[in-house]
């Protein structure tokens, strides 16, 4: 399977989806994994057609390969069929110092995990995940994505759609400035939110925050799936909407609607990463 294939399951009829998100699981800094079985068991329990993963399913699969090869076999164990969209703490994000999103982080991300974009039909909806790292970052992915976005979108016929992807659209409002570290750009953010008022796009579903949130917009519901490893302190993470709720979502499609459930998953221990911060993302100091 390659990056932008429409992956087919009519045989049966696919409508219950587990999303899971911001995992950050390494073999080198377990820091949080002890929430992987919980959330496993969780999912597994819901008996799902397939689980979306919202991204940063690492600890740090941008710099560490052994941390894509260790999520790919915990996706393998799930006995659920895993479609995953990277998060920068994946395959690193444009104009970053240290990780820039480039051709190598991607192509050690689509060897693990699979496609970082690509597109699953289920009950009357067509579900498209995308890499939102690409947003902005000018390489010849981020090109390619949007013309495969344009013509997958197109070939949905009546379909409805939902994108899964990384870093949501905006915090509160489409019109809100540059908020940094926490949405994707404005420019790209243009190009994309006209694209889901064109096509009537009826689900966004984005990681990254690690809060859990709704909200609904011009008839497009806008999903914040939780963390399921750990939570942002107010020192690292200014106020915001949302809930800060270590989870999961359930999705449930057919054909002209979605319900959708957010879960808060008692099991998982409520680590945060600001206890931690230095160990799991030490500072890096410029090299001279
Ligand atoms: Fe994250
Ligand atoms: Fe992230």
């Amino acid at each position: 399977m390659k990056p932008g294939d429409v992956i087919g399951h009519h045989h049966v009829t696919m409508n219950r989806i587990v999303q899971i998100s911001d995992t950050h699981l390494s073999p080198g800094k377990s820091h949080f994994a002890a929430n992987w079985q919980p959330l496993a068991k969780f999912v597994r329990a819901q008996r799902p057609d397939l689980v979306v993963h919202t991204g940063d399913v690492t600890v740090d699969g941008a710099d560490v390969e052994a941390d894509l090869a260790h999520c790919a076999s915990l996706f393998a164990e799930l006995g659920v069929p895993v479609h995953a969209v990277p998060g920068n703490h994946d395959v690193g994000e444009p104009a970053h110092a240290h990780q820039p999103v480039d051709a190598q982080r991607i192509a050690r991300w689509r060897r693990h995990l699979g496609p970082d974009w690509w597109a699953v039909d289920v009950d009357g909806w067509r579900l498209i995940g995308l890499d939102s790292m690409l947003f902005g970052s000018g390489l010849a992915d981020e090109r390619e994505q949007l013309a495969w976005l344009d013509a997958t979108m197109l070939a949905a016929g009546d379909r409805d759609l939902a994108w899964f992807m990384h870093k949501p659209l905006f915090l509160e409002s489409p019109d809100e400035g540059d908020t940094g570290y926490w949405t994707i750009k404005p420019a790209a953010r243009e190009t994309l939110l006209a694209r889901i008022r064109e096509r009537r796009v009826g689900m966004v579903a984005t990681g990254h925050l690690h809060k859990m949130h709704e909200t609904l917009l011009d008839g497009c519901r806008y999903v914040w799936g939780p963390s399921s490893g750990f939570i942002v302190g107010e020192r690292l993470q200014e106020d915001m909407p949302g809930d800060k709720k270590l989870g999961a979502v359930v999705h449930e499609f057919a054909p002209g609607s979605v319900t959708t459930r957010m879960v808060e998953l008692q099991d998982l221990s409520r680590y945060w990463i600001d206890d931690v911060v230095h160990e799991v993302y030490p500072p890096r100091t410029a090299r001279a």
